[in-house]
């Protein structure tokens, strides 16, 4: 039979010009390396400066993305951009703006808003326009400028963040598969949100329910209410549990044991949420990727970009079980199973 499966055929990356170390941000705030390390496993991030912005980043991943996927701009369907921090508030959506920086003449765009689990979101709305004959190239973006919404007074939270782009196009495989082939690519997802946590992770203000203008903002009581705002141990403990019912419930549809699982790309939040999901799970922590050292905590960006990294480190194989799990505000979460 043939199937219009989904597969990843290429990947890119941007980061910001500047880079920003614990020792430089230990200047700005109240904290220290050695705090910042030991809590989170974070060293640097990247913030954006001058011109640089959500969609100049994500335009950057996306060209790499296309150039590594060997299509032009006119191939792409849709463009699909997960972000939190787009240029503009309320439109035009950042996925136009790439669709105009790439010059990709005609195709849908729109923003996903799932916070952190925006890609793994992404991919499977990807997989769905594909497998449902809607287009056959989808290009899938996860891009953030957090330091825009970041509290740079708030020691707790400011530490955790960074700026960056990942972008994947994801592309139609016709195969024709036997019942005793395996098929490749994306094969199915998880995506679900616990609202109940809607106020764990937020930004109160500049939505309509909380409108900014000149007279509102001098009405303001609690100027945190401005940026973005995380209960931190809620937070947490939500993450490790929801890794671990996503990745479970991932390798039981998959009909695979741990032992059979190669790789587990997380959303990049922080080490130790990594490090109490694996122990959890009986997994081994050299099975999760991890570069949230060098870059923080760059939401939905994050799972993109370790792919590309993988990708450069030559870590990704044919045939290899891949599973991305994103957590994040909403409460969201959500991942994707992938044979490589
Ligand atoms: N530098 C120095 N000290 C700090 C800093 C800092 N940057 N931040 C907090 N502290 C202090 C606190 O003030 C507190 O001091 P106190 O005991 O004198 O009051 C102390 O460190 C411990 O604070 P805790 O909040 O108890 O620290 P904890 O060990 O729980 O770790 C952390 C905090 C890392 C944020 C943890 O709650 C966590 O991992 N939460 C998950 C949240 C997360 O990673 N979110 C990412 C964004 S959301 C997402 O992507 C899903």
């Amino acid at each position: 039979m043939t199937t219009r499966s989904a597969v990843i055929t290429g990947l890119g990356k941007a980061l910001p010009r500047r880079k920003v170390s614990n020792d430089d941000l230990s200047q700005w705030v109240d904290t220290s390396d050695e705090w910042i390390r030991s809590h989170t496993g974070i060293e640097n991030r990247y913030l954006v400066s001058g011109d640089e912005s959500c969609s100049s980043l994500a335009i950057e991943a996306s060209r790499a993305a296309l150039k590594n996927a060997g299509i032009d701009p006119e191939d792409i369907g849709m463009v699909v951009a997960a972000t939190s921090t787009p240029d503009y508030k309320s439109f035009p959506s950042t996925a136009s703006l790439i669709q105009e920086g790439l010059g990709i003449p005609a195709a849908g765009a729109f923003d996903l808003a799932a916070a952190c689990s925006g890609f793994a979101y992404g991919l499977e709305t990807a997989r769905s326009f594909i497998n449902a004959g809607s287009c056959d190239h989808v290009l899938v973006v996860g891009a953030e400028v957090l330091s825009s919404i970041v509290n740079w007074k708030d020691r707790n939270t400011c530490v955790l963040f960074g700026d960056g782009a990942g972008a994947a196009v994801v592309s139609v495989s016709s195969a024709s598969v036997s019942s005793t082939e395996e098929e490749r690519g994306l094969q199915f997802s998880r995506m679900r949100s616990e609202g109940s946590g809607w106020d764990a992770l937020i930004v109160k203000a500049g939505g309509s329910r909380f409108p900014l203008t000149s007279e509102s903002i001098e009405k303001v009581e609690n100027p945190g209410d401005l940026y973005l705002a995380m209960d931190g141990r809620r937070v947490y403990e939500f993450a490790v549990r929801v890794i671990c019912e996503t990745i479970t419930e991932l390798m039981d549809t998959a009909g695979i044991s741990k032992d059979e699982l190669d790789w587990i790309v997380p959303h990049q939040a922080n080490y130790r949420i990594i490090q109490a999901a694996s122990k959890r799970l009986g997994i081994p922590l050299n099975r999760f990727f991890m570069n949230v050292q060098h870059y923080g905590n760059t939401s939905a960006a994050t799972i993109p970009m370790a792919l590309h990294d993988m990708s450069e480190q030559n870590l990704l194989k044919k045939d290899q079980k891949i599973i991305t799990v994103g957590f994040g505000g909403g409460l969201s979460y959500g991942g994707n199973y992938i044979v490589w």
